[in-house]
C-alpha cells in the first residue's frame, strides 16, 4: 500500500519510521543530510493531508539504554529548517515525554521521538519483548508509514513489529528504492555491471555470489581487491586483507570464468607507506602496477590506468549499482579512483545506481550534483541484502498486508 491509500488522513496520528542514521562529526554536526532531505517528499505529503506526524528513528548503535552520545537532537533540528516547520523532539521514545508531544501535536505538525534503540525491546531478539515495545509504539498512532528504507533489513520493533499492529503502507522512499533495486536484479538492461569497493570484504561474499548470477561484469576495487588480488597468488605488501575470505575469493574468480562472466580487479594502485586515518594525511604516494606492490607499502586507491579499465566498463553499460569507495576517499590525495568510477557512472547511457553508505556521502562529499545519478540509495547494508536477493524483514511485512 501507499500512503494514498490509507484514506483520509486529516488528524489522524501517523507514526512513521524514518533513517535518521547520520553521520556527525566530533561537534555533533551532521556532515551529510542526505537520508533526512530523502524523507521529505514522503513527510510533506502527510502534513499536506493534515496528518499529526510521529518519528521513529534511530542514531548510531547505542547499547538499549538513555546516552546523550546518540540524541536525535542534531537531526529535529535539521529537520525542521528543511521542513520550514517546527519539529517537536521528544526526551524519551516512548514515556511521559513522548507522550505529552503526541499529545500536543496539531493537524501537519511534526514530532520526533528519541533515539527508539535507547529502548532495549528495540533490537531484542525476543519476540516478546519487541512487541511490548512496538504496542507502546502502535498507541501514539491510527496508522504506520514506513518510510525508513536504509533500516527494512533489521527485525527491529519500529521496522518490523510495528507494521503488524498498525494499518501500514510504505512511504514514497521505500517504494522507489524498492522498485529500482528490485527491477536491476529482476530484469537488467544489459551490459549490467556492477562495482564494488570498500574495505570490507567479508560483509560482500553474499552479494558477489549473487551478483556472479545476474551481472555481466563485476569491478572490484577498494580495500576489498586486495584480497581478492592476493588469491590470485599477487604480494600485496601491507595492504589490508582478509585472510579468512581468500578461498571464497578463489572460488569466485573461478565461478566467473567458467560462467563467462567477467572479474576485472586493479591492474595498479595508489599506495603509501604511512597513512593516518583518524588525522587524515598520507605521506608519499606512488603509483605501482599490481604485480609490483612493494612489501612495506600498502594500497590506498586504484591508479590511474585501473581508473581507465574501471570508466570503460561502467560507461558501455546499461546499468550499473556501485557500492563502496575505491581508495579512502576522505583523505586529500585518495580520492582520484572514487571521483573517476563516480564520473563514468555519470557518463552511461542508462540507469545508475550508487548504493547507499559510504558511496552515497562519497559522491556528495566529492561535490557531484544527485541528479547526475539515476538513483543514489538511502539504505547501505540494506541496498545490499535486496541486491543478495534476500527477503528483508521490514519489506516482508509491508507484503504481508495489514
Ligand atoms: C544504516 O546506517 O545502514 C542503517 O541506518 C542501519 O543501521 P544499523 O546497521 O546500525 O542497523
Amino acid at each position: 500500500k501507499s500512503v494514498s491509500q490509507l484514506g483520509d488522513l486529516a488528524g489522524k496520528r501517523v507514526v512513521v519510521r524514518c533513517d535518521f542514521n547520520v553521520p556527525l562529526d566530533g561537534d555533533k554536526n551532521i556532515t551529510d543530510d542526505g537520508r533526512i532531505r530523502a524523507a521529505l517528499p514522503t513527510l510533506n505529503e502527510l502534513r499536506d493531508a493534515g496528518a499529526r506526524i510521529v518519528i521513529l528513528a534511530h542514531l548510531g548503535r547505542p547499547k538499549g539504554e538513555p546516552d546523550p552520545k546518540f540524541s536525535l537532537a542534531p537531526v529535529a533540528a535539521r529537520l525542521g529548517e528543511l521542513l520550514g516547520a517546527r519539529v517537536k523532539l521528544a526526551t524519551d521514545v516512548v514515556g511521559p515525554s513522548a507522550k505529552a508531544t503526541v499529545e500536543s501535536l496539531g493537524d501537519g505538525e511534526v514530532a520526533l521521538l528519541e533515539n527508539v534503540r535507547f529502548e532495549a525491546g528495540e533490537k531484542s531478539k525476543d519476540e516478546a519483548a519487541r512487541k511490548e515495545l512496538a504496542e507502546k509504539y502502535a498507541a501514539f498512532g491510527d496508522f504506520f508509514v514506513s518510510n525508513g528504507f536504509g533500516v527494512v533489513h533489521r527485525k527491529e520493533a519500529s521496522v518490523y513489529d510495528i507494521a503488524k499492529l498498525l494499518p501500514s503502507a510504505a512511504g514514497s522512499l521505500v517504494k522507489a528504492e524498492i522498485d529500482v533495486l528490485e527491477g536491476l536484479t529482476e530484469n537488467p538492461k544489459r551490459p549490467f555491471v556492477v562495482v564494488l569497493g570498500g574495505a570490507k570484504v567479508a560483509d560482500k561474499l553474499a552479494v558477489i555470489d549473487n551478483l556472479l548470477k545476474v551481472a555481466d561484469t563485476l569491478v572490484i576495487g577498494g580495500g576489498m581487491a586486495f584480497t581478492f588480488l592476493k588469491a590470485q597468488g599477487l604480494g600485496v605488501g601491507n595492504s589490508l586483507v582478509d585472510d579468512a575470505s581468500i578461498e571464497a575469493c578463489t572460488g569466485y574468480l573461478k565461478a566467473a570464468e567458467a560462467a563467462g562472466k567477467r572479474i576485472l580487479l586493479p591492474v595498479d594502485v595508489r599506495v603509501a607507506s604511512e597513512v593516518d586515518f583518524g588525522a587524515r594525511t598520507v605521506g608519499q604516494v606512488d603509483v605501482v602496477p599490481t604485480d609490483a606492490i612493494p612489501a612495506d607499502k600498502m594500497g590506498l586507491d586504484i591508479g590511474p590506468a585501473t581508473e581507465k579499465l574501471f570508466g570503460d566498463a561502467v560507461r558501455q553499460a546499461r546499468s550499473v549499482f556501485w557500492n563502496g569507495p575505491m581508495g579512502v576517499f576522505e583523505i586529500p590525495g585518495l580520492e582520484s579512483g572514487t571521483r573517476a568510477v563516480a564520473q563514468a557512472l555519470t557518463e552511461i547511457n542508462g540507469i545508475s545506481v550508487v548504493g547507499g553508505g559510504d558511496s552515497a556521502s562519497a559522491v556528495r562529499a566529492l561535490g557531484f550534483p544527485e541528479d547526475a545519478f539515476g538513483h543514489i540509495s538511502t539504505g547501505g547494508g540494506a541496498s545490499l541484502e535486496l541486491m543478495e536477493g534476500k527477503i528483508l524483514p521490514g519489506i516482508a511485512v509491508l507484503k504481508e498486508g495489514n
